[in-house]
């Protein structure tokens, strides 16, 4: 299903509702976590949905997240690791705890992936995936050429990931970190409901092909055409391609 939304404000708004819809979304038995991706189309959702319950509080109780990836090697609580983003954007503004989120900053070593996946199953998989979508076509840390087959996984991160993190949290060069921690393809295919969020023009010929074109591993985001659940969010410009 593919929204188009006239402004990326309009966008942000309604993602920010089906965000909390999920979140709420504690039917018997049911289950699960929803599934964060930081970057700079979901922060704005974030604040959306922390506004909104800064004026009409829910309860946040039942709520529990988990983040779609995170860099390795960052120092705790730095601004620039997603689980330090996510507790900023999301769960101090929601009042949530430490035990409702799953945050790959708490997984180190070799086994981490396995960890952290086994973590999610255990929690009820992810309910609701929210992403943002690379220029390159990338979900998470599932850059071109990543295996649909794979599970959660360390991924070295390619140099534009490491000058975005910098140009964004003015880091040195030496800080920039060179890998993480991602839920792979098939993990991420696993969600019951996949939200991906783009906007821009930048984005409108990787939207096109990801949306339109063969589903290959070059383009990462190809691969959500396989799940029977998806809603692509886009500003009209995102969408001029479609
Ligand atoms: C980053 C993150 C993704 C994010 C994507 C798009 O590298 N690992 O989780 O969604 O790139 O980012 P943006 O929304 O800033 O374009």
């Amino acid at each position: 299903m593919i929204h188009v939304y006239d402004t990326p404000r309009e966008l942000y708004d309604a993602a920010a509702w089906l965000w909390i819809q999920a979140a709420l979304d504690r039917r018997r038995g049911q289950g699960g976590l929803v599934g964060i991706a930081t970057g700079t189309t979901t922060a704005p959702i974030h604040e959306t949905v922390a506004r909104l319950y800064a004026v009409a509080p829910f309860d946040t109780r039942a709520i529990a997240i988990c983040a779609v990836d995170d860099y390795a090697g960052m120092e705790a609580g730095h601004i620039a690791s997603c689980s330090e983003r996510i507790r900023r954007q999301l769960m101090r503004p929601l009042g949530l705890a430490e035990e409702q989120a799953l945050l790959p900053d708490r997984f180190t070593g070799s086994d981490a992936p396995l960890q952290y996946e086994d973590a999610v199953a255990r929690r009820g998989g992810v309910r609701m995936q929210m992403l943002g979508l690379g220029e390159d076509g990338h979900i998470g840390f599932n850059y071109p050429g990543a295996s649909f087959g794979e599970g959660a996984h360390w991924v070295d991160l390619p140099q534009s990931t490491g000058d975005t993190l910098r140009r964004l949290y003015d880091l040195p060069a030496e800080k920039a970190p060179t890998h993480g921690l991602t839920l792979g393809i098939r993990s991420i295919l696993m969600s019951r409901r996949i939200v991906i969020a783009a906007t821009g023009a930048r984005k409108a010929a990787i939207v096109r092909d990801a949306v339109l074109g063969p589903v290959c591993e070059r383009v990462p985001a190809s691969a959500l055409q396989l799940h029977r659940d998806v809603a692509w969010l886009l500003d009209k410009e995102a969408a001029s391609l479609l």
